[in-house]
């Protein structure tokens, strides 16, 4: 198996997110499970720009030189995505959706011609085939509440990778981080999740 994790939260040692996926890529692990690391606040993808742009419209055997280099960030970055069969992202919520870096890279992921395709005049997702889990650190709750339907990070999520073919998704949750009477059981319950999805 090749196992990417992405990891997003700048927060290091003290990251729910980071801790609970760390739990996961161990669970998920055997001696021959290929792990890759992308540490998205370490190095934060750079947003699309209007050289990026010209080049991503430009057809593929059209390109020059310079376009092609224009894009090579982000075919590398396809390239990692599609050699993986499992990916585990770990991202807190901020502002009810992703950071922005994780936005970034799901900007440079979902790409016509790598990871969908138009196919009979309808878009087809090129991706499908992989598992992925993402665990989300929220400092409220959203899987119940007032705030549920503040949640726009899963729906996101789902529709973006949903769109490149990746279907099966599974979203584990360690929330409350910010609320006293929640904070305690944050991370114990979300481990206890991953302990519950990984027993199979
Ligand atoms: C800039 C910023 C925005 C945040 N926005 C939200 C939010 O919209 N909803 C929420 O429940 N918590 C929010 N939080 C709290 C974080 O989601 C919470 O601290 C969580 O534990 C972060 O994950 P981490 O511990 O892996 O870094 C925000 C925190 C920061 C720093």
């Amino acid at each position: 198996m090749n196992l990417l994790a992405i990891d997003v939260s700048p927060r290091l040692d003290n990251s729910y997110s980071r801790n609970v996926s760390s739990h996961l890529v161990a669970s998920l692990s055997s001696p021959d499970t290929v792990v890759v690391r992308r540490d998205l606040a370490a190095e934060p993808p750079p947003h699309l720009d209007a050289v990026f742009l010209d080049a991503y419209l430009t057809p593929s055997t059209a390109r020059t030189e310079a376009q092609r280099d224009a894009l090579a960030y982000s075919d590398m970055l396809v390239d990692e995505f599609l050699a993986a069969d499992t990916i585990v992202i770990s991202t807190p919520m901020w502002n009810f959706g992703v950071p922005s870096t994780l936005k970034a890279w799901i900007d440079h992921i979902v790409r016509l011609g790598r990871t969908v395709d138009i196919r009979n005049g309808s878009f087809e997702g090129l991706a499908f085939g992989r598992k992925m889990y993402v665990v989300v650190g929220s400092g409220d709750l959203y899987t119940r509440g007032p705030l549920a339907m503040m949640d726009m990070l899963t729906p996101s999520i789902r529709a973006a990778f949903s769109f490149i073919g990746l279907h099966d998704i599974e979203f584990i949750r360690v929330e409350g981080t910010n609320v006293p009477g929640s904070r305690t059981n944050a991370l114990p319950r979300a481990i206890a999740e991953v302990d519950r999805q990984t027993a199979a």
